[in-house]
């Protein structure tokens, strides 16, 4: 079979779809890379939002008539398999049954939402999208409930991979010329708590031994889940990014007790400190959600102000979407206007924009190293240990290190100027 797969989403299911597509190469069949060729298109689906959802209905019936047999996996998938049904499908199959992707192809399985992600480990086939890059997923699930998310309905309870199996897999990608890791989960400072003396400071303590790996990375967590010695941790090994993504989703404390969020305005910002006293260099990524039930202008004031303190190098924006089964959706009724969210996401953006903007200016002139990370238009992007993207007008080969000199902050992108290659590079 030629397969075509459109992935929509967060990064763990991109990585999921870097697996399917493993398991299928490795069973005889062909991933295509231009949708005519496909005698069948996987469509690995998201649904945080209902935009996100949306999309997969469009989809499916822009590619039947097209002609298409169509297969669907992810998020939707596993939660909205009964609406899915009244589409002509070929298969649904669930977040934690990925490795049924197979049989589902072959005709075999057409609906699975069973629990076998176990059977995901370090032996797992993966195509991965990047050749010296390597996600790997150290923690499946959530157990958090934020009352406006879908996630913990759609990928389950939370469940940590062996830390061996995750250790062998880093070593497997050291050796096939990988230089690059990027550890993920829901929650990914999770890791470890439904096991004995494991913990996310431990896997990175260990992993950043390993040799052949230059730097590793760590996504999303959960902010009250940042503990001490993972500060510690990070601030010690070289080799750990120094960016933080610790969503903070609103400022508003009462808001915050009404998002099920586990910390305060102020033991949130009392992180963000502990973080830049004890990490040199450090960045803090976040995620805010706008119009939350019963946001007033004054609860959007305070995420406003929140956002002036922490000043993230990186911030998303989203407008709250109810999601079926939530308890937000249940019991609280989305009333703030979409205008207004509108009218919020704008003043966040712009606030958000002089952050960057300050941040990324007062950095040029400074000298920084940078790892490869693609080309674009004749030129090479790569990013800093803290997580910031810097443009290169020579083409480099992905995985290199380098030492440049930022140059200029123009439009959002960060410039530079390559000042030697690193000893790492072959
Ligand atoms: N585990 C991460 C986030 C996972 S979902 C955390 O706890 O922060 C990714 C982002 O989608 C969230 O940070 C949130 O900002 C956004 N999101 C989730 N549910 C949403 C909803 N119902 N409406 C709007 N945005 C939502
Ligand atoms: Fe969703 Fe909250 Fe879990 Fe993040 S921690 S995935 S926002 S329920
Ligand atoms: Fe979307 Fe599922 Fe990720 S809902 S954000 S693809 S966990």
């Amino acid at each position: 079979m030629k397969i075509f797969f459109k992935t929509y989403g967060c990064q763990m299911n991109v990585h999921d779809t870097e697996v399917m597509k493993g398991l299928l190469v490795n069973s005889g069949h062909t991933i295509v890379t231009e949708l005519k060729t496909a005698d069948l298109v996987v469509i690995n689906t998201c649904a945080v939002r209902g935009k996100s959802e949306n999309k997969v209905y469009s989809l499916i019936g822009r590619l039947k008539k097209g002609g298409y047999k169509v297969g669907i996996t992810g998020c939707v998938a596993q939660a909205m398999s009964n609406k899915l049904k009244n589409y002509d499908v070929e298969f649904i199959i669930g977040t934690r049954a990925i490795t049924s992707i197979i049989k589902a192809v072959e005709g075999t399985k057409k609906i699975d939402l069973e629990d076998h992600i176990c059977e995901v480990n370090a032996t797992t086939p993966a195509l991965r999208r990047q050749k010296k890059h390597a996600w790997v997923n150290i923690i499946a699930g959530c157990d958090k409930f934020c009352t406006y998310c879908i996630v913990p309905y759609t990928r389950g309870r939370e469940l940590s991979r062996p830390l061996e199996d995750i250790v062998d897999e880093v070593k497997s990608l050291a050796s096939q010329g990988y230089n690059q890791v990027t550890f993920l989960g829901q929650n990914v400072d999770s890791y470890g708590k439904d096991m004995d003396n494991t913990s996310l400071a431990k896997l990175l303590e260990i992993s950043q031994r390993i040799e052949g790996i230059e730097r590793f990375w760590f996504l999303t967590s959960y902010p009250s889940d940042v503990t001490t010695k993972l500060i510690d941790t990070v601030a010690k090994y070289p080799k750990l990014s120094k960016n933080f993504h610790i969503p903070a989703q609103s400022g508003s404390n009462r808001i915050l007790k009404k998002m099920n969020r586990r910390y305060s305005r102020s033991e949130y910002l009392e992180l963000v400190n502990e973080i830049r006293s004890k990490v040199e260099g450090s960045t803090i990524g976040g995620d805010i959600i706008v119009g939350f039930p019963t946001e007033t202008d004054e609860d959007f004031e305070e995420t406003l102000s929140l956002v002036k303190a922490a000043r993230y190098i990186r911030l998303n924006v989203a407008p709250y979407s109810p999601r079926f089964g939530t308890v937000a959706s249940k019991f609280y009724p989305d009333d703030v206007p979409y205008e207004v969210k509108k009218i919020r996401i704008a003043k966040l953006a712009s606030l958000q924009h002089d952050i960057e903007k300050s941040l990324n200016e007062k950095s040029v002139g400074q000298e920084v190293e940078i790892m490869i990370e693609g080309n674009s238009a004749g030129r090479s992007y790569g990013r800093t240990i803290d997580n910031r993207m810097v443009f290169v007008n020579d083409k480099i080969p992905e995985g290199e290190i380098l030492k440049v000199r930022l140059t200029a902050f123009k439009s959002g992108t960060l410039y530079g100027q390559i000042r030697k290659v690193s000893v790492f590079a072959k």
